[in-house]
This record gives structure tokens, C-alpha cells and sequence, in this order.
């Protein structure tokens, strides 16, 4: 029997966090075996309870015969997490090493390939939404996955939402300045929006419970429609009317123009982030 078999998979997660928590709880009934570590153990154990895994003391006691490794701990952390887990668990005699998965930001491929010293690697990119089981994760394959492994973890983080497979770094920093922070950008809509209904008077609560339910409403309708969102915004939208007034405005003001540019700085600050990582890692 193979690791391809999804059931057989054998998983450790170092960090146990508030992401690590929402993303693998989803692939639960895909895991033989789950295991977690945190420097603390309180979040190990509880992450380890729900996921029916056991959470693990000391790092030299971690199992060697783990499929998949997730890294699920803050970037700044990295070094010395990884350096105490390379060292305690005795990672240069492992005879098996397994895939490493990596929900950090900013931390780019070939500083996991040069420190767990092997290229089956795979990047992801989750969002906050995985927290109420709907968030998309994105995905970057190292060089030395195979396709069966791709496939398996394909399979995996599909458990948890939409997900996309991006071909190369720079296309995973641009669509994590979409779907990553995108998340960011739609509560900050929200939040001027509830501001907005507040200054006409509206009670704060019943404020917010309008403006959520506009995009709920909205998004509800985008995802049950197949009209494109051309069309669907034209819907709402007379020729001189109210909404037209808006929208002109907005194009007046570049809305469209001034998005981009946000997304364009996104990026930009992904490539300084990288920079940064591999100074640090080299
Ligand atoms: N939140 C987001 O929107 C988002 C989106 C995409 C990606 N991510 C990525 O997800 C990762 C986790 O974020 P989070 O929000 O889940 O963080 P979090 O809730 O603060 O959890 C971090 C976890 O890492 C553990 N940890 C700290 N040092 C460690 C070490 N040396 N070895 C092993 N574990 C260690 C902590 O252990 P203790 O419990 O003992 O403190 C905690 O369980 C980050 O790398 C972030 O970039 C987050």
C-alpha cells in the first residue's frame, strides 16, 4: 500500500495555530496518523484532540516514518523552529524524508529546499476564510514532487475549499495579493460601507448587519449566477440613474486604476519580503 492512497497518510504539523487549525481539520478523515508540536503544547494537544491525533512533548520523539510535514508556525519563527526541529528530531538520519508543506508568507522555496535539504516541497497559501470551512488555498509544487504526490496533496487541500495551482513563485505573489489579503480588502469595503450607514444614522450593530449582508447577499448571487459580472453589475445600473451616478464617480476617481495599484504594491512587497528571507537564510 502507498502514501497515494489518501487514507495511509502519516502527518506531523509543527505549530498548531489558528490557520493550521482551520486548514487541516477539513482532511481529518484523510490522515492515518496526525501528530503536532508547539514549543508550548497547549495548542499541539487541543489541535491534536480534534484532529483524534496525539500531540508530541519533545521533538526527539517525533515519528520518522511521517508522509507529510507541515510547517505551520510564524515566518519569523522559522529559523529557529526549523533549526531545533532539524537537530532534535535527528533529520540527517532519517531514512524516509517526507513532503514539507509550508503555509508561511513570505518565505520562498529554495529556502525550504536548501534547509530540509530535498525539493519535495510544496508552498501554500491559505486564507482567512478556511477558519468558517470556506477559504482558498493556493498551491506551489517544488521541483522533485512527483505527479502522484502533487495529485495526493491537490486532493488534500481540495478538503478545505477552492484551490489553485500556481506555476512559479512570481504568480504565487500575485495571486496571494488577490486571494491572501484579499480577505483584508473586502473587510475594509465592509467597514467603510457600516461607517457610511452609521453616518446616516443607522444604529452601529444594525449598521454592520447591513453592510455584511450586502455581501453576503452579493456574493450569494455572484456564485448562484452564471451571467458575467459585467452583466450582473449592469443589472443594477439605469442609464442616469442613482447607481449610474456612483459608478461614474468611481470611475472618475480610478477605482478600477487605484485597486490595481494596491494589488501592484502587494506584490512589490512580496519580492522585498523574499529578499529579505533569502539574505536571512543564505
Ligand atoms: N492568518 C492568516 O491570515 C494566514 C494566511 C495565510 C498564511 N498564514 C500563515 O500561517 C502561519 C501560522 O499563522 P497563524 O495565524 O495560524 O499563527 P498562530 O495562531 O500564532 O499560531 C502559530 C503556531 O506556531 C507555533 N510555534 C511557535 N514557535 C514554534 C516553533 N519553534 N516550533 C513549532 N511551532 C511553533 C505556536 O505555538 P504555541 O501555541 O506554543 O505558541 C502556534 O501554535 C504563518 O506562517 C502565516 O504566515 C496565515
Amino acid at each position: 500500500m502507498s502514501i497515494y492512497n489518501k487514507k495511509l497518510v502519516k502527518v506531523l504539523s509543527l505549530g498548531a495555530g489558528n490557520m493550521a487549525e482551520a486548514l487541516l481539520f477539513p482532511m481529518k478523515g484523510a490522515f492515518q496518523e496526525f501528530h503536532a508540536f508547539t514549543p508550548t503544547g497547549k495548542r499541539a494537544k487541543s489541535l491534536a484532540q480534534s484532529m483524534d491525533g496525539q500531540s508530541i512533548d519533545s521533538l526527539s520523539m517525533v515519528p520518522r516514518d511521517i508522509d507529510i510535514l507541515f510547517l505551520a508556525f510564524k515566518p519569523q519563527h522559522y529559523q529557529d523552529a526549523v533549526s531545533d526541529f532539524l537537530s532534535a528530531s535527528d533529520w540527517a538520519n532519517w531514512d524516509k524524508k517526507p513532503i514539507i508543506v509550508s503555509m508561511l508568507a513570505g518565505t520562498p522555496i529554495s529556502v525550504l529546499e536548501k534547509s530540509f535539504g530535498h525539493k519535495r516541497v510544496l508552498r501554500i497559501m491559505p486564507n482567512t476564510p478556511a477558519k468558517i470551512g470556506m477559504g482558498i488555498t493556493l498551491l506551489l509544487p517544488g521541483d522533485d514532487l512527483g505527479t502522484e504526490e502533487i495529485s495526493l496533496l491537490e486532493n488534500l487541500f481540495e478538503m478545505a475549499g477552492p484551490i489553485y495551482s500556481c506555476r512559479d513563485e512570481d504568480q504565487f505573489d500575485a495571486l496571494t495579493a488577490v486571494t491572501g489579503s484579499g480577505p483584508a480588502y473586502v473587510f475594509e469595503f465592509s467597514r467603510i460601507l457600516e461607517s457610511f450607514l452609521q453616518e446616516k444614522g443607522v444604529e452601529e450593530k444594525k449598521a454592520r448587519e447591513l453592510a455584511v449582508s450586502l455581501l453576503v447577499g452579493s456574493s450569494n448571487l455572484m456564485q448562484e449566477s452564471s451571467l458575467p459580472l459585467e452583466e450582473l453589475r449592469n443589472n443594477v445600473t439605469s442609464k442616469n440613474g442613482v447607481t449610474f451616478a456612483a459608478l461614474e464617480s468611481l470611475k472618475e476617481n480610478d477605482f478600477g486604476g487605484s485597486i490595481k495599484q494596491a494589488l501592484e504594491k502587494n506584490i512589490e512587497r512580496s519580492f522585498e519580503l523574499r529578499e529579505v528571507a533569502y539574505k536571512m537564510n543564505s
